[in-house]
């Protein structure tokens, strides 16, 4: 049913698992010692965050945060908005941020800077899609599962008007979708 909506399939889900595996490997490499927390960020983290879990075999924390920047529509709002903060201290531990998206790279920024403030001992970023164009700051992930053109995506976590976040992958909307709810 889902599927009726959606034009084109920009990540399958062969893709995803392939992609989460790949970044799980690399985050195994850099932090099996250490402890990290894994902060999801929700909603759009969910599925993602919870296929990276279940390839990560080592000690870690999770913890999630929900902060807002997008209104339900397709334009950043560029303001960001804690809804929910983690509950767990970050003061002297590493903190990994699981993203699905960084778009204009704000909402991830400002998380970053935050947990950086209240004394985290490293800060990086685990995204599953980047889209570098959409970039209004200076910011890199420093684990991108797929860089994608600047398009306006749902699924996997990602939604529009808060639907379609359970779709298995990721992909681009018909445009009759968002025209007939203008
Ligand atoms: P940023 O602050 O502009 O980088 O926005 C990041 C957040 O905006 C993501 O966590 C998503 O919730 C949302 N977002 C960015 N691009 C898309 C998209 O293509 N579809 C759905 N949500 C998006």
């Amino acid at each position: 049913m889902l599927n009726n909506d959606i034009e084109n399939v920009m990540i399958s889900k062969d893709e995803i698992k392939a992609v989460v595996k790949d970044l799980s490997r690399q985050i195994e490499r850099d932090y099996k010692d250490k402890f990290p927390i894994i902060l999801g960020l929700l909603k759009g983290c969910v599925p993602f965050m919870a296929d990276l879990l279940k390839e990560l075999d080592f000690h870690l924390e999770i913890a999630f945060m929900n902060v807002s920047s997008y209104h339900g529509g397709m334009e950043s709002s560029g303001e960001v908005k804690i809804e929910m903060d983690l509950g767990s201290p970050v003061k002297d531990r590493h903190v990994i941020i699981a993203e699905d998206i960084v778009d204009s790279g704000r909402t991830i920024q400002s998380v970053v800077e935050l947990l950086k403030y209240r004394g985290a001992k490293s800060v990086k970023v685990v995204t599953l899609m980047d889209k570098p164009e959409g970039r209004v700051i200076d910011f890199v992930p420093e684990y991108i599962g797929k860089t994608i053109p600047k398009a306006f995506v749902v699924g996997y976590g990602l939604d529009y008007q808060e639907r379609y976040r359970n779709l298995p992958y990721v992909g681009t909307l018909k445009p009759k979708i968002y025209m007939t709810e203008e």
